[in-house]
């Protein structure tokens, strides 16, 4: 396939773009422009069944604990499915639970949305901010803002960095009295999340009191004992599991600034729709599964293609967050070198994921994904529908979005460039200079993901569709994509050198560059 043209597989069957398509749950996946024949899908698969994906798939469902080196399951579908769903991890149904939060999320939400929650003074909430990093941020942040239309609730805001310009810039624009803190960690141990809570909590006991704390904070957590250390009363905290991974935690009580900003019923609309995708994702045949076809021909690009990254492209504004979600989704989870029994692999694992919304992105770094030595897949995503009044404007996104995919792909040759410059008057010296310049080598493959629209049922059922890809892919490879050891390291150095009374050696660069920063700093 190496010395295939994709446009040479469309002319030698007529029926390809229709063939080499998927459709369920209102999405259409044309992965025709790949570069790939009826033989290597059927040749993926086979090494999808020789991985067991299927069994690996049922483990996954099951709640068998997956994530080997930490004993857990990875149960996030037990969080969007249905009251009646039967989830359990350790034999034990998790449904109760997850909707018993999910009901006092949906309470709790209803009383500060409705004015009947209150701060401190008796002013209303009108402002959310959530504190929190990595998984306790970006899905959220992801969804309010591709929702933000639809807010009817109080404004989100989220802090994240533990840069202080973050919180700074945000606490300028707000009201501690209208102002509601809710603070998320799974472990409640992040640095980041802890320092940005106290101090705003501060700022809150500052202009307030001690006892406004109460009115003004509520936390999302794993660790109870923590958030009880902190001064958050165990009554204002929402609860997950260790089943659920941070980064696949929006759809739990993490998703709490989401349903405070936009209400329980769109946040089920969410939750429906990743429901939806889980049960395409289970159910589907291998061929029509819209997750495992993402998955192989992602693993295909690179592994045997050899392209080093992958580059998503959202045609929708309003998804103009989820290429960083989906960073920390993939390469989080996919970004390892040891199979789940911790040998080591010879192989190439996640490529870099990385991209912005179009058209901006084609005025960025599309030259290079036209014309650069390298080939870097393209997963466009498009929303059939727009959800503003402009609808000449979405005509040309849509435009914009279907040219580009088949540039990328049949690319033009030296030949047909020639002609063109003819046909302008251009020849001799000058027209075979100009050639080579505008010359596309073409043959780069791509996905078109059409989906209907970006509400909360779609919204959910996207994410999903990417979540169910990283753990193909994972299997694929035979690595946990449920642990992140690789985050640690750099956490424990970090404290190393903020302890001054440590006489752990740190390497010589850093000691230098220490030794500079403090002389600066003074
Ligand atoms: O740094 C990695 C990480 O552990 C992520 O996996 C996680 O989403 C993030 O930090 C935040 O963790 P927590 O929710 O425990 O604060």
């Amino acid at each position: 396939m190496d010395q295939t043209r994709i446009a040479e597989l469309f002319a030698a069957d007529a029926q390809r773009a229709r063939e080499m398509s998927c459709e369920d749950v209102g999405f259409y996946l044309d992965y025709s422009k790949q570069r790939v024949s009826v033989e290597t899908l059927e040749l993926l698969r086979n090494l999808a069944r020789q991985q067991q994906l299927e069994t690996w798939r049922e483990r996954l469902f099951n709640g068998e604990h997956v994530n080997n080196t930490e004993n857990r399951a990875a149960l996030h579908m037990a969080l969007r499915a249905p009251r009646a769903a039967d989830f359990r991890d350790a034999g034990r149904r998790v449904g109760p639970e997850v909707h018993a939060v999910l009901d006092r999320m949906a309470e709790f939400c209803e009383r500060v949305r409705s004015g009947q929650w209150r701060g401190a003074t008796g002013k209303r909430i009108t402002d959310v901010v959530n504190i929190g990093i990595g998984g306790s941020d970006l899905g959220p942040r992801l969804v309010c803002e591709a929702l933000a239309a639809s807010i009817d609730g109080p404004r989100p805001h989220f802090v994240a960095n533990v840069d202080g310009a973050d919180l700074h810039a945000i606490l300028a624009r707000l009201r501690p009295e209208t102002t509601m803190f809710v603070v998320v960690s799974k472990t409640f141990t992040t640095q980041e999340t802890l320092v940005n809570a106290l101090h705003a909590r501060a700022w809150i006991v500052s202009s307030l009191d001690i006892e406004a704390v109460s009115k003004h904070f509520v936390a999302v957590s794993t660790n109870q004992e923590a958030v009880e250390a902190f001064g958050i009363d165990a009554d204002h905290m929402f609860s997950f599991w260790d089943w659920v991974g941070g980064r696949y935690s929006l759809w739990s009580a993490v998703g709490l600034s989401i349903m405070l900003a936009l209400g329980p019923q769109r946040f089920t609309g969410l939750l429906r729709g990743a429901h939806a995708m889980d049960t395409h994702f289970r159910r589907a045949p291998l061929q029509q599964n819209l997750p495992v076809l993402l998955g192989l021909l992602a693993i295909w690009n690179h592994n045997f293609l050899g392209c080093a990254t992958q580059v998503l492209a959202p045609y929708a504004q309003r998804l103009s967050l989820f290429v960083s979600w989906a960073q920390q989704l993939e390469m989080e989870s996919n970004g390892k070198s040891v199979t789940r029994e911790g040998r080591r692999v010879d192989y190439a694992t996640t490529p870099a994921l990385w991209g912005n919304v179009g058209t901006n992105a084609q005025h960025a770094y599309f030259q290079m994904l036209h014309q650069g030595p390298a080939v870097h897949p393209v997963d466009f995503i498009l929303p059939v529908y727009a959800e503003h009044p402009y609808k000449d404007m979405h005509k040309k996104l849509v435009a914009n979005c279907l040219a580009q995919a088949s540039a990328l792909m049949r690319g033009k040759s030296a030949q047909e460039v020639r002609a063109e410059l003819v046909a302008r008057g251009l020849e001799g010296e000058a027209l075979e200079a100009a050639v080579p310049h505008r010359v596309f080598p073409g043959n780069r493959p791509s996905n078109m993901l059409l989906m209907p629209r970006v509400d909360p049922f779609h919204l959910g059922a996207l994410l999903a569709l990417y979540e169910h890809r990283t753990f193909v892919m994972s299997v694929i490879w035979g690595i946990n994509a449920f642990d992140q050891w690789g985050v640690e390291f750099g956490k424990q150095l970090a404290n190393r050198i903020l302890d001054p009374k440590s006489d752990l050696p740190l390497d010589p660069s850093t000691d230098e560059l220490m030794h500079k920063l403090q002389l600066r700093m003074r």
